[in-house]
């Protein structure tokens, strides 16, 4: 064991990884959290056993606490909830997490709003989870904090008096220094995420653009460079960062779409669909993952690659997420919009291009769908990971399907080999990559889907613990392999799948 000095885990998140609200017939409704983060930690949890604290998601009201605990007995963990005063729940949440932080991690700036009450509710929030940590845990305890919500944690426990040993993961993407620095709280973001022992990004280069931040606002810092790993002496602290890419749990999705029900499944939906190659694309709504440009790349294929027409459709499944922030009702309907003009201008009897999707998925549809999947479609503007893109490799048990992939997701890196990369902000190029793994043969097929899913195997979620686990208590940082940004050396700047293209 690599984290025998841990003697328990404390996972710490914005979300727990259940959602309790109080249902239309006013009883508890409890149902799985969206999003990557919890896909990724509730096997870790599963595996190791634990405690996870996080708030609900209830804006309302405190949860029940005999319904947690029976979800607690069936996840197999102890969930802690975090409840948190109505009055701040939209500014810390919908605001300084969301409206504010998200699109400037995301290099969206001009999206971000910067407002005081939002950074107020945010530090306010972040109080109470401390509050709530210190009455959870113990010294012994070994508390992980996850995401942009919770960067002053470690900071509040300690003016709480309430010190621990801490780690922090961030799940988005650190965004370049010129960026960060328009963020009016630059200074107290920082030396919150500096008050962690050891500081965890998805990539090497959000590692690189942390670094290059804390080197320009932080006075009389030593920086050691190891590898891709640094070490930051501040006084008599010191503080690691490292590159750790986060993945899943590979032989669960595997197993798991091999299985009956979803096998079941895939054959039902093989004889009501249409006799077409299915696109798919599976993302929370946000602007981040690049859904209408996606659309406008199917738009331009099917009209520059006619042959396309009745031969291929896009399912695109877009789950629910944060719908009080006015940026994902705007996105809402300039994705119904797009969806209405596509079917509008090329469906005909019986074939119908864009499928749209406006819920989340059982794990048994969602299964089947990645399983049947010809081509994956992922394009964000910019991504932390995107665990789709792994899980959609995982389930590709035939492995028979094209992952096309945005260059700017943290995965691209390590699935560079296997996917057609593209920039989501080139339509054309996006649109040649659809027509592109619409013919490519079935042995490059196999041969690039193989390579990913073998990559994605070695390096699963419990790979990913153990790394950073092993980091932080044995600060063995230079000894995992992380993986580089990746751009194209072809003069036309795009990649070249050239090798795509049967002759
Ligand atoms: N997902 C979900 N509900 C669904 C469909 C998908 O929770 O109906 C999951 C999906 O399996 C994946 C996660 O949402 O694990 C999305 O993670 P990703 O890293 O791709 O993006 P994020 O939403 O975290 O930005
Ligand atoms: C991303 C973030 C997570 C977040 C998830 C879902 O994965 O990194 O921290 O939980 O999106 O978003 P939500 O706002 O519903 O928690």
């Amino acid at each position: 064991m690599t984290d025998g000095a841990i003697k328990r885990l404390v996972v710490v998140s914005n979300r727990l990884p259940v959602v309790v609200e109080r249902g239309a017939d006013g009883a508890w409704d409890v149902r799985q959290g969206a999003g990557g983060l919890v896909t990724a930690l509730a096997p870790v949890l599963r595996d190791r056993g634990g405690l996870w604290i996080g708030w609900p998601g209830s804006r309302d009201e405190d949860i029940d606490a005999a319904t947690l605990a029976s979800v607690s007995g069936q996840v197999g963990y102890r969930l802690v909830p975090v409840s948190l005063p109505s009055e701040i729940v939209s500014d810390y949440y919908d605001g300084f997490a969301n409206a504010t932080i998200w699109p400037l991690f995301h290099d969206l700036p001009s999206r971000s709003i910067f407002r005081p009450s939002y950074w107020r509710a945010y530090t306010a929030a972040n109080e109470h989870f401390a509050t709530a940590i210190a009455a959870a845990t113990t010294e012994d305890d070994w508390v992980w904090v996850h995401d942009y919500h919770l960067m002053l944690v470690p900071q509040r426990l300690q003016a709480a008096g309430a010190p621990r040993r801490c780690g922090f993961f961030l799940h988005i993407p650190f965004p370049p220094v010129d960026i960060y620095l328009r963020l009016p709280w630059r200074f107290q973001v920082l030396h919150g995420l500096l008050s962690h022992d050891l500081i965890g990004l998805q990539t090497a280069r959000d590692a690189r653009n942390f670094v290059a931040c804390v080197r320009a606002l932080v006075k009389g810092v030593k920086v050691t460079r190891v590898g891709e790993s640094y070490s930051l002496e501040l006084g008599p602290r010191r503080v690691q960062v490292g590159a750790f890419p986060i993945s899943i749990d590979f032989n669960r999705f595997a197993t798991r779409a091999a299985a009956a029900d979803v096998t079941l499944e895939v054959a039902r939906l093989r004889e009501v669909l249409p006799d077409n190659q299915l696109i798919l694309g599976v993302d929370r709504l946000d602007y981040s993952k690049g859904i209408p440009e996606r659309l406008l790349a199917l738009q331009d294929a099917l009209r520059r690659y006619p042959e396309l027409q009745g031969n291929v459709a896009l399912y695109q499944v877009v789950v629910p997420s944060r719908e009080h922030v006015p940026e994902y009702q705007l996105l809402k309907s300039e994705i119904e919009r797009l969806v209405g003009e596509i079917n509008g201008e090329f469906t005909q009897p019986g074939w119908q291009p864009v499928h749209y999707v406006y819920r989340s998925l059982s794990m048994r549809d969602l299964l089947a769908f990645y399983r049947m999947a010809d081509i994956c479609l992922v394009t964000s503007l910019k991504d932390g990971m995107n665990l789709v893109s792994k899980e959609y490799c995982a389930c590709s048990i035939d492995e028979d399907g094209v992952l096309i992939l945005s260059e700017f997701a943290g995965s691209a890196g390590q699935l560079r080999r296997g996917a057609l990369l593209v920039n989501p902000h080139d339509i054309e190029g996006c649109a040649d990559a659809i027509h592109a793994a619409f013919r490519m043969p079935r042995s490059q097929r196999r041969q690039r889907m193989r390579q990913m899913r073998r990559s994605i195997e070695r390096s699963d979620v419990f790979w990913w613990t153990e790394s950073y686990l092993a980091a932080a208590i044995h600060k063995r940082l230079d000894a995992f392999p992380t993986h580089e940004y990746f751009v194209p050396d072809a003069p036309s700047g795009r990649f070249d799948w050239a090798d795509a293209y049967p002759e």
